[in-house]
């Protein structure tokens, strides 16, 4: 990919002066932010209108510059060599001399990171002397953003910097593991779990239910194109938008494909904008065509269960 090293310049220019950036990942754009900075940081919460019980999650480039902040344990290592950069937040340890700022944690002992794959969000890290603070690019409760123009939609003018990225590849955010205990799964997300329950040899319980509370911000009504939605249809009248998975005969406009070929790689990562689509070409409820659980299928039907909460 072509890198543009003013735009890097000017991302850093902003996020040096403590204001907030938005930025390219491999799962869904964030909004980010100097994660020692309390100032920053608080810009983040505001922007998202999220409410300060809701963690971040802190990006690094490298092992360490995490050290410098958390606990790093056996099973963190070999996750982290088999996975990242890449879809993967890690819950761990955060230590005590470490210099994020108490907002980021909500003062918890705990610190969610990730390593992110982008190569333009490598680089901007790269020149950085903090990690980043960030949280999805999004108004807090709606779909999250998987291309430049859905955080527009959202912030209009008020995000100071759009960092350009194309959409994002895999299109849902990253899956977060506890590892601070008994290894746990806090959110399904890019990375399949049957992945990681191989690489650390455990089985992990995930119970799909938008009622459970793991990750503090798994609360209910999430992931909201704001719209009524029903799952598990087959037919749809053609006054709802119907997503759909699997090739019709025929085209309608009501209907929406994530996939034509029950791809689950290729529906995650239209999930979002599909959903930003529908909102916008003025459908009023939403219909969705069973989607298998198993791999990210179960990512994409945790976000659905979650969004299909409006009534
Ligand atoms: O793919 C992603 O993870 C994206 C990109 C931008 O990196 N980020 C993202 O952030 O999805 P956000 O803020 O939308 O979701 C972070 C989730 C929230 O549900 C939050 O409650 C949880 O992580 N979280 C953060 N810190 C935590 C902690 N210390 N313990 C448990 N959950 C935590
Ligand atoms: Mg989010």
């Amino acid at each position: 990919m072509k890198r543009n090293y003013s735009n890097i310049k000017k991302a850093k220019y902003y996020l040096d002066n403590n204001e907030c950036v938005a930025i390219p990942t491999e799962t869904v754009y964030g909004l980010a932010g100097n994660a020692y900075s309390s100032n920053a940081v608080k810009k983040i919460f505001k922007l998202k209108k999220r409410p300060f019980f809701n963690p971040l999650i802190v990006h690094y480039l490298k092992i360490r510059d995490l050290q410098k902040d958390c606990e790093i344990n056996e099973n963190f290592i070999k996750l982290y060599k088999k996975f990242c950069p890449g879809p993967l937040t890690f819950v761990l340890k955060l230590k005590k001399k470490s210099k994020i700022s108490n907002y980021v944690t909500n003062k918890k002992k705990t610190l969610a990171v990730r390593f992110p794959k982008h190569s333009i969000t490598k680089l901007l890290l790269r020149n950085l002397d903090y990690p980043l603070a960030a949280p999805s690019a999004n108004l807090s409760t709606k779909v999250s953003a998987v291309e430049p123009k859905h955080i527009n939609e959202d912030f209009g003018n008020k995000v100071k910097f759009i960092l350009q990225g194309k959409k994002s590849k895999i299109g849902i955010e990253s899956t977060i593991i506890d590892l601070t205990n008994k290894p746990k799964i806090l959110r399904l997300g890019g990375l399949e779990i049957e992945k990681i329950e191989k690489e650390i040899k455990t089985k992990l319980n995930f119970k799909l239910s938008p009622k459970k509370i793991s990750a503090p911000g798994q609360l209910k009504l999430h992931y909201s194109p704001g719209l009524p939605i029903k799952l598990n249809v087959k037919k749809a009248n053609d006054d709802v938008a119907h997503i759909l998975i699997i090739k019709r005969k025929n085209d309608k406009k009501n209907f929406f494909y994530l996939s034509k070929k029950s791809d689950l790689k290729e529906a995650a990562k239209n999930l979002y904008s599909v959903l930003r689509k529908i909102k916008k070409s003025g459908f009023k409820r939403i219909a969705v065509e069973k989607i298998p659980n198993i791999g990210l299928g179960l990512s994409i039907n945790d976000r659905l269960k979650r969004a299909a909460k409006f009534k």
